[in-house]
């Protein structure tokens, strides 16, 4: 065994996705600062930070929208900054974007039918039906346009959508945005039930306790710097964040 294999070998597990020094920049604006991220394969990772922190670049990051100036994005050991958007995707990243972005004019099941198209296995129709378990007010709306549902059922469809990828890990920017207390509810019960049945989830929230309720740790950026990481109960626990975030004086 060479030395460098050897060197794997007594490696702790790799991460599914990994950060590693990352810098971003928009024009001359420095966003993202030296970040470090780790998501590892089957947990739920949330990622905390105030409006402006650089949450939803760290997205875009992901998925090669945003370029890094310096540092390196991993996904399953490899480098994927530098992909393009659609390989990445088709890596098993699927986006559920801020503002629950679907296709207005195109039908509730035209939309999901959109989400599945990297897909080149046989069992779409069983993921469509998960989908609509998860989601029974989608199968009532199958045929409906999406511009015209409601917003909490755009969040849903936005959902629905990165699951029919049956992606490896989902990327969600602020799933609860905009969503009554019932629903958000609901959303993180769906988060938790799909990484149940082994998808890998980080998501952007900007409510800090229900993030910190599913996950299993969490990361606080603070003007683009990764200011906290720990386990979820360490930071439900830690000054700063119920202070910043929970609203604690
Ligand atoms: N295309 C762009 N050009 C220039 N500046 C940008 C661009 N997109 C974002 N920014 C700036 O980068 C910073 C980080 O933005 P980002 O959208 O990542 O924040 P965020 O943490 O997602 O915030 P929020 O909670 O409000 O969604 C902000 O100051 C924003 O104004
Ligand atoms: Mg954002």
């Amino acid at each position: 065994m060479t030395n460098e294999s050897l060197r794997h070998t007594l490696e702790e597990k790799q991460p599914l996705l990994e950060f590693r020094g990352v810098d971003t920049y928009y024009g001359s604006l420095h966003i993202l600062k030296s970040v470090d991220y780790r998501v590892g394969e089957g947990e739920i990772v949330a990622l905390l930070g105030a409006n402006g922190a650089g949450k939803t670049t760290t997205m875009k990051t992901i998925l090669g929208i945003v370029r890094p100036r310096s540092g390196q994005v991993l996904f399953e050991g490899k480098r994927i900054d530098g992909e393009q958007t659609g390989r990445i995707v088709e890596a098993g990243i699927a986006p559920v974007p801020e503002g629950r972005r679907v296709f207005p004019r195109l039908t509730v099941l035209d939309n999901l039918k959109m989400g599945a198209w990297t897909r080149k296995d046989g069992q779409v129709k069983q993921d469509m039906d998960r989908v609509y378990d998860l989601f029974p007010r989608l199968a009532e709306r199958k045929n409906q346009q999406a511009g015209t549902l409601s917003g909490g059922e755009q969040q849903m469809l936005a959902i629905g959508r990165a699951l029919m990828a049956r992606p490896r890990l989902m990327i969600m920017d602020e799933p609860s945005m905009g969503l009554s207390p019932i629903l958000t509810e609901r959303v993180f019960d769906t988060v938790v039930e799909i990484n149940k049945q082994g998808t890998t989830i980080f998501m952007v929230e900007q409510n800090a306790y229900m993030a910190l309720q599913v996950a299993v740790r969490g990361y606080v950026l603070q003007t683009g710097e990764v200011v906290l990481a720990d386990t979820a109960p360490n930071l439900l626990a830690s000054d700063m964040v119920r202070k910043a975030y929970l609203g604690e004086t």
